[in-house]
């Protein structure tokens, strides 16, 4: 990434034009969440977008404004579809986006085109936290010049339109934290240049395509939607530095093929999807890996001593599953560790190899807690919790290794995306629920979390 810097300067604000906001009534009020009604009107205008137009991409093109740059009249017709296509926007970000010079609105980055130095190409769109309440049209495919789309924090509704395939320059694709609902938007696979695809924060549910593991992405980020169906075994193929998946309803296992992306995958994280079975001996493959976390799933049998291969690994969290054994020694070990976690598990001990990482306490951290190591650790798991499973332990060796799909039933169909209907309707969460992945170290900061109730 970063063609261009994450936050571009507010342009002036160009020609006046009195600024006609749909529903004015609402923009009233900023910052409220949207009901579910309104959540189903956005996304019957959407619909009605999508429907009115059939194949072809056309908006009434406004003749009183002139734009001779082809690349920027074409510009200009999407962004003028997009403010047309916002229900508010209570911090008027799209105030000043009228008149012919697209470069000066709002969000809106220019750069010389790569084949004409003297003509300017929109580049870059970032609405990040502008909170504007909308869905995206299908003109949004006229950007084509466009590099970097940021429309994290927002308040859009609806799916992403077929059209994004259109985007033949389309680089970093945000939109995090908004209320995009249906199935995974396949269209952003067809985005030729794409590299790093951030859904993370919306309402996206169903399978994930194995297709998706096959781009050449450097971050995919899908966490906390509400994907199933578990994790496609070509994630071994993947050449993405950065795959999470976190707070999801996966299921299934983690598919032994990972060991097959050891040599890009840095960071590794797979928190709370109902994941069952043996962590895979071959995670032990993945050398390059800083953060590697499973925790709050509900994997089994012992810990992998295979594990002592993440000779990079600063981020080790195990904890919240239902391991049993030993900690191996080696694990405690590891050159680069700076944080282990194997609480709330069911583990009888720690190799004396732990003894170091746990006299460390200053630069480390380790944290052991709500085991079954009975009396030779703090705070641990009662012998009445303990004894149903230590006593039946899982034995790794003797579970079929994972495969994908993770069940068949798992795979029946999901439901067709809600479009004509309100979107299923999300339990909104508090602010307290929120959990970003842990992505100490990312050279990919986490949006903020939802700010908005009913986000
Ligand atoms: C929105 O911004 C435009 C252009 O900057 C300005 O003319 C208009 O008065 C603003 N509207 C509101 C409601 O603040
Ligand atoms: C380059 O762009 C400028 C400004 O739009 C235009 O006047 C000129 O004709 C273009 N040159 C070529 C070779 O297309
Ligand atoms: C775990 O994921 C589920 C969705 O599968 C979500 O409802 C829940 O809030 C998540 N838990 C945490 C602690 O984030
Ligand atoms: C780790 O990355 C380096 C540098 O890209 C590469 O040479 C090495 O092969 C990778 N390690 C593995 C296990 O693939
Ligand atoms: C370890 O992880 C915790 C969060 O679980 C974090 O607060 C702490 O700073 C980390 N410690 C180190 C040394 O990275």
């Amino acid at each position: 990434m970063g063609i261009l810097p994450a936050a571009f300067p507010v342009a002036a604000a160009a020609a006046v034009v009195v600024a006609v906001l749909f529903f004015s009534t609402l923009v009233s009020s900023p910052c409220l969440a949207l009901t579910s009604h309104e959540v189903a009107a956005i996304t019957r205008r959407q619909l009605a977008n999508l429907e009115r137009h059939g194949a072809h991409v056309h908006i009434g093109i406004d003749i009183k404004v002139k734009v001779s740059n082809p690349r920027l009249a074409a510009a200009h017709r999407a962004l003028r579809a997009l403010r047309e296509a916002l229900y508010s926007d209570p911090g008027n970000f799209t105030g000043n986006w009228a008149g012919p010079d697209v470069c000066s609105y709002n969000g809106v980055r220019c750069v010389p085109s790569l084949d004409n130095s003297s003509a300017s190409t929109v580049a870059a769109l970032d609405m990040n936290a502008a909170d504007v309440a909308g869905y995206l049209p299908r003109e949004i495919g006229l950007l084509s010049d466009l590099a970097v789309l940021h429309l994290n924090s927002n308040r859009f509704c609806g799916v992403i339109p077929e059209e994004v395939k259109d985007m033949a320059q389309l680089y970093e694709l945000d939109v995090s934290n908004n209320r995009l609902v249906g199935p995974f938007p396949d269209a952003v696979l067809r985005v030729p240049r794409l590299s790093y695809l951030d859904i993370r924060f919306n309402g996206f549910e169903g399978p994930i395509p194995p297709e998706l593991f096959l781009k050449p992405y450097d971050a995919i980020f899908l966490n906390n939607n509400r994907f199933t169906s578990g994790i496609p075994d070509t994630i071994g193929r993947s050449t993405a530095s950065v795959i999470v998946l976190a707070n999801n309803d996966l299921g299934g296992c983690i598919p032994a093929t990972i060991g097959q992306a050891a040599a890009t995958l840095d960071q590794f994280v797979f928190i709370n999807n109902s994941l069952t079975g043996c962590l895979p001996v071959e995670s032990g493959l993945l050398a390059n890996a800083t953060v590697f976390d499973v925790s709050h799933n509900l994997l089994a049998g012992s810990i992998p001593t295979t594990l002592d291969g993440l000779a990079k690994v600063e981020q080790l969290d195990l904890s919240h599953n239902t391991f049993t054994g030993i900690v191996p020694g080696s694990v405690c070990e590891l050159p680069a560790l700076t944080n282990l976690s194997v609480s709330h598990n069911f583990l009888a001990g720690e190799d004396a190899g732990c003894n170091a990482l746990l006299a460390a306490k200053r630069d480390k951290s380790f944290e052991d807690e709500a085991n079954c190591m009975g009396d030779t650790r703090p705070m641990q798991k009662s012998s009445g919790e303990c004894a149903p499973v230590v006593s039946h332990p899982v034995d790794c060796a003797m579970t079929k290794p994972c495969g994908w799909p993770a069940s068949s039933e798992k795979l029946a169909h999901s439901p067709p995306p809600p479009i004509a209907s309100p979107p299923p309707a999300a339990p909104p969460p508090t602010h307290e629920a929120v959990i970003l992945p842990p992505i100490y170290t990312s050279k990919y900061q986490s949006p903020p979390p939802p700010q908005f109730a009913g986000y």
